[in-house]
């Protein structure tokens, strides 16, 4: 039965359509309320209570704390999936068979190898550049070694190659990153690795000696990734729409994500989050003085880690990430004092009216950044981890947004400069 709102305004009133999701969401479908009120919109900075599409990906409840891959509970991907059969999950809609499994991954292991030439980028980098500036132009440089993809009118088989090859060479142009940035040789993938495995031999692996990833590592590297596949629409997956729109090709538009993922009220949170718990380690471990100055609106401050668009209970993720957490550092025998600092941090805000009034809650970023400090990833990978986790995710919302043929998206404004005046 379908739903409509009336809206009155100005001794008019509009009958204007409510839809319903799948998860009884409603909202009102506002598609022709300018033309019908003769110049009516509405206006939302950020995006707060404004819908961009309808989708079925990715199913979040902030009051309860649900997050569901394609319907699958984060929870239960998270314990018994791996990174590919989510990845694959988020971008085809279902579980893969076992032989689509196989193709999938055989697929992305042989075009892990970038184009030689792409080396010559690296060269001409600052030494300390940061991976998510090399990451955000090195998937804009796959664009132009493969022309095809920036065909508008590309096949399907066009996309699925593009997607399979982002996929594979994100984690070595991740990984080179990093060689680059230490002065280090870089590490070619082996076939031989899984996704996961192969990344870690890139990054940490020597050409002068074997390199076995700890399995304890990989398991945990696995666990990060399937959580931080996709979000629905988040800033960067919404940047990777918007650009999409306009028919860009997919290499840019990811490349548009990544750029959105580096802020540090994004995905550039979690490296926020060990800056900070270091420097109030550095200070002395005084919590109580910091949650107060994250309370005080004089004090630019911020609890990193904290908070959430759509969370306003805790973030399912945050709940397992912190659970991994105390089981890896035990399994690998780390003893990290800022996870002490964490925990009170964590202990002292819930309690506190200021995080309670406002809902704030950890959020997937406060515990990650732990856990690959002890995985001996460098902190300003931290962000770039991130990235490689939600490709999948930026890929399905891309391919959704293309496939449903949405229109190019251009949001309207209001106006409030000056009136006409003559020059
Ligand atoms: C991610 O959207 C997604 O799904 C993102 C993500 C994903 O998977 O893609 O989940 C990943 O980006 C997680 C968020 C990582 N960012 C941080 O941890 C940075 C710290 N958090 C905040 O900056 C903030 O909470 C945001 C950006 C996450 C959300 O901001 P909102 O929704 O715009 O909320 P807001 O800034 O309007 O805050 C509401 C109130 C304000 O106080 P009042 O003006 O009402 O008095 O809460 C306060 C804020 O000052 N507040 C905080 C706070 N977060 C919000 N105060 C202190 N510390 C914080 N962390």
């Amino acid at each position: 039965m379908s739903q409509e709102a009336t809206l009155s305004f100005d001794g008019n009133e509009y009958k204007i359509p409510v839809i319903t999701g799948t998860e009884n969401e409603k909202a009102l479908d506002i598609g022709k309320l300018r033309a019908s009120s003769g110049g009516l919109i509405t206006i939302d900075p950020g995006f707060k209570n404004t819908g961009s599409t309808k989708s079925a990906i990715t199913f979040l409840d902030g009051e309860k704390g649900i997050l569901r891959y394609r319907g699958y509970p984060i929870e239960q991907l998270a314990e018994k999936s791996s990174f590919l059969e989510v990845a694959y999950l988020l971008i085809e809609g279902e579980l893969p068979s076992k032989s689509e499994l196989d193709l999938f991954k055989q697929n992305i292991t042989h075009h892990t190898l970038i184009h030689e030439d792409m080396k010559r980028f690296y060269e001409a980098y600052p030494s300390k550049a940061h991976p998510m500036g090399v990451l955000a132009s090195m998937v804009n440089v796959l664009s132009t070694f493969y022309p095809e993809s920036q065909n508008p009118n590309r096949t399907e088989e066009d996309v699925d190659l593009t997607i399979i090859r982002l996929l594979a060479k994100l984690p070595t142009i991740a990984a080179w990153a990093y060689k680059n940035s230490i002065g280090h040789p870089v590490m070619y993938p082996k076939n031989k690795l899984g996704y996961c495995e192969n990344f870690l031999h890139m990054m940490f692996g020597m050409p002068t000696e074997d390199f076995e990833a700890d399995p304890v590592v990989v398991a945990a590297l696995e666990k990060l990734l399937i959580l931080h596949a996709d979000h629905e629409q988040n800033c960067s997956a919404s940047a990777v729409r918007l650009v999409g729109s306009s028919q860009a090709n997919l290499y840019s538009s990811i490349a548009a994500g990544v750029a959105a993922l580096w802020g540090p009220l994004h995905g550039g949170a979690n490296q926020a989050v060990i800056e900070m718990l270091d420097k109030i380690k550095a200070d002395g471990g005084n919590v109580a003085k910091w949650v107060e100055k994250a309370k005080d609106k004089n004090d630019s401050f911020r609890l990193m880690g904290f908070g959430h668009r759509v969370y306003k209970n805790f973030d399912p993720r945050a709940r397992i990430i912190k659970k991994a957490c105390d089981d890896i550092l035990s399994k690998l025998g780390v003893n990290d004092p800022v996870l002490d600092i964490a925990k009170q941090l964590e202990e002292v805000a819930l309690k506190d009216e200021y995080f309670v009034a406002r809902k704030l809650y950890p959020n997937v970023d406060f515990y990650s950044g732990i856990i690959y400090r002890a995985l001996g990833i460098p902190t300003d990978m931290f962000t770039v981890m991130f990235a490689l986790g939600r490709l999948p995710g930026w890929i399905a919302q891309w391919k959704e947004m293309t496939e449903n043929k949405e229109p190019i998206g251009r949001p309207r404004q209001v106006y409030v400069g000056a009136n006409e005046r003559n020059y």
